[in-house]
């Protein structure tokens, strides 16, 4: 159904697209024949790529910040300068820490503003001039299962990708609405997945965990649930399967439903009946 969003000649555009999730788009786009227009705040990052996958397709690359509108506006011009349209945008950026309930307010106007901003922002710049261009084209937006069940431990983040499933949720049925299948809005959630975001959270030197999906492993299961349409694009690890998914949303949303307390799976009182739930016993 979008195979030809990813065909030869098309333009991907990718945000935080220097490392990890972001770098695996760029070079899976790049051996497509897809032509890209790459943005991330690490120049140097950023060059190396550009150096690498330029001997195989068109790539320019725009170093800036998410958090600046005047970044994304260059963004957008250049690629509609230098390629003429906008197939693919994959707002990729992101960045986690820890910030509490009652934590650092600048802290979590960093998560919201990287997270979640930065978002709506390069979505009001670009939505306008795709859904002006001929071609067809999608958004896909970075989530987090921390935006659906919500652990505990990262609230400004999981408050952050809540907001951009939600954003992404409204986005799909008003384009639907307006173009139908013209212009298109994916939610893409990757699972554990070792990138420098993740190493970042081990000792120096780790070895990359049994459960962890390597970048390119993300965006290849990534690639067959976006071809076929899917608007939710929840991705497996090695630990969690799409059944224990399912399991654990439903679990969360019953909270609700069932009147439990509050992320009732991490509740002392809680726990045993969610691994019983877990286990179908
Ligand atoms: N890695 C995971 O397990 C995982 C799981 C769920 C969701 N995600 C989401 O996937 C996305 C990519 O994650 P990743 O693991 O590849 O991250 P990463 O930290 O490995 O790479 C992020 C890239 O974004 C760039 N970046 C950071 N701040 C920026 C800014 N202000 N402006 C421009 N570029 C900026 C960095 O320089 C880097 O190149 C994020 O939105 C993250 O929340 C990741």
């Amino acid at each position: 159904m979008n195979d030809d969003i990813l065909s030869p000649g098309r333009v991907a555009v990718i945000t935080g697209a220097a490392a990890g999730i972001g770098a695996a788009a760029a070079r899976h786009y790049a051996a497509l024949g897809m032509r890209l227009c790459l943005f991330d705040r690490d120049a140097d990052a950023l060059g190396k790529l550009e150096r690498d996958i330029g001997e195989t397709t068109a790539v320019r690359a725009v170093v800036g910040d998410v958090t600046s509108a005047d970044d994304l506006q260059t963004l957008c011009t250049t690629a509609y300068g230098d390629f003429g349209e906008v197939a693919l945008l994959m707002n990729n950026a992101g960045v986690i820490s820890g910030a509490g309930p009652w934590g650092d307010v600048a802290a979590w106007r960093h998560q919201l503003d990287m997270n979640l901003f930065s978002i709506v922002t390069a979505q009001s710049i670009f939505v306008p001039r795709m859904l002006a261009q001929e071609g067809r084209s999608a958004v896909v937006n970075l989530g987090s299962k921390e935006g659906i069940t919500t652990p505990p431990g990262n609230a400004a983040y999981s408050a952050a990708k809540a907001g951009v499933k939600v954003l992404t949720e409204q986005l799909a049925h008003e384009l639907r609405v307006a173009v139908g299948e013209k212009m298109t809005a994916h939610l893409f959630v990757p699972g554990y997945t070792w990138t420098p975001m993740n190493v970042a959270l081990k000792p120096e030197g780790s070895a990359k965990p049994e459960e962890a999906w390597t970048a390119k492993q993300l965006i290849d299961h990534f690639d067959g649930c976006f071809r076929r349409g899917d608007f939710y694009i929840l991705c497996p690890d090695g630990a969690v399967t799409p059944e224990m998914d399912r399991l654990r949303i439903r679990w969360a949303m019953e909270d609700m439903i069932a009147n439990r307390p509050a992320l009732s799976r991490w509740h002392p009182e809680w726990m045993g009946r969610f691994k019983a739930f877990m286990a179908g016993t």
